[in-house]
């Protein structure tokens, strides 16, 4: 498995890397370990996870993916072998059982208890790459896609954010930090404020990407990336699932957007959603592919994903989306991609 170095920072972490989000919900620890001694022997030093895991997140199963994650590490010893990156959760009124759910929340006092809270779940020392899972401030994010400045609203500037995770820095608490569902706005003033006040710069941003939603592409973000080095962690690479085909052989087939209602991620069940998924799922088989592959492979050859964050519930899902590593798409392929794209543009953003 190829490696790739963050944005500026120390890290080096392969193309996979292995997402936590089931872990306490869908994935029981036993089959979280498995996965995890899976994924290493394989060649994967890079797992993501976040205090508010599982998802959906639940006050009574809150913190159950960053404790798998460390009495895996307690019981492999392996520590030294991964690359361990969580998240401090922004502002939310349903999470209200998590820090207050405040919007004041990426502050110092909400992210020293953070990470304390994480570095304690997950049994280590220093959290490698430390990110904030949504802005603090006004903007749409999870399938929302219309900034309104009517919905402005006290949140923690960014200058104040960068200099409590310099704190935690220089503290050893973590290593690196990143950003998470932000925008090109978001990244550019990370990066004036750090280079401004001399504060840590950003190696990261994880943001959401696959067949159904690449306006990474065209919301400037790709350029502001390249130019500000900073390296894109592609989220939800199956659109939840929707990208492997099999809610369209069978709508009630087994598996996330049966189990779970519609509320929870509209975007991945909208009708375009679910018709871009039929076009790619029957180029896919014209090709050979499983609709699975063309659409991790996609995501694996895009110039600008570092590292494409994988969830498996199984071990079979994980063998098969790490076994499409290495993938090459003909371009003839590629180019029947972007016909499709062109026709329903991003339905799952
Ligand atoms: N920063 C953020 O806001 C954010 C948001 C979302 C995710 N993430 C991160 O990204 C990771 C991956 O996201 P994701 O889980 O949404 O990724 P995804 O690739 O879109 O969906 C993964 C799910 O698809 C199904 N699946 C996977 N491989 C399959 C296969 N080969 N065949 C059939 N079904 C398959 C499984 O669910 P079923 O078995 O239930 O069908 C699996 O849990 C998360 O764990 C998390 O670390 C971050």
């Amino acid at each position: 498995m190829d490696k790739v170095r963050l944005g500026a920072s120390h890290l080096q972490v392969s193309r996979v890397c292995l997402g936590t989000m089931t872990w306490g919900e869908q994935t029981t620890e036993a089959d979280a370990h498995s996965q995890l001694d899976y994924a290493v022997e394989r060649g994967i030093n890079f797992i993501d996870t976040a205090e508010m895991y599982p998802s959906p997140s639940r006050a009574e199963t809150q913190g159950a993916s960053e404790r798998y994650l460390g009495s895996w590490l307690k019981k492999s010893g392996r520590r030294d072998q991964v690359v361990i990156a969580t998240k401090a959760a922004g502002p939310n009124a349903t999470l209200n059982w998590l820090r207050g759910g405040r919007a004041r929340n990426h502050d110092a006092a909400n992210l020293k208890a953070a990470v304390d809270a994480s570095l304690q779940r997950l049994g280590i020392e220093q959290i490698d790459l430390y990110q904030l899972h949504w802005p603090s401030r006004n903007v749409p994010v999870f399938g929302n896609n219309v900034f309104l400045p009517k919905k402005e609203r006290a949140s923690v500037p960014v200058e104040e954010t960068l200099a409590a995770l310099d704190d935690l820095l220089k503290a050893g608490k973590i290593g690196a930090v990143g950003v998470s569902n932000e925008s090109s706005w978001g990244v550019s003033e990370f990066i004036k404020q750090s280079e401004m006040k001399g504060l840590p710069r950003i190696a990261t941003i994880q943001n959401l990407y696959n067949l159904t939603a690449r306006h990474f592409e065209t919301s400037l973000l790709d350029e502001t990336c390249y130019r500000e080095n900073v390296s894109l962690l592609a989220y939800s690479p199956l659109a939840f699932g929707q990208l492997t085909g099999k809610y369209l052989d069978d709508a009630a087939a087994h598996g996330r957007l049966t189990l779970y209602p519609p509320s929870w991620s509209p975007r991945y069940s909208r009708p375009a959603t679910v018709e871009a998924a039929r076009q790619y799922a029957q180029l896919a088989r014209a090709h050979g592919l499983t609709p699975a592959q063309l659409a991790l492979a996609w995501c694996y050859t895009r110039w600008f994903v570092a590292s494409t964050i994988i969830g498996a519930t199984n071990l079979a899902q994980l063998q098969a989306n790490i076994d499409t590593y290495g993938l090459a798409l003909p371009p003839d392929l590629i180019k029947r991609v972007d016909q499709i794209h062109a026709t329903i543009t991003n339905p799952g953003q």
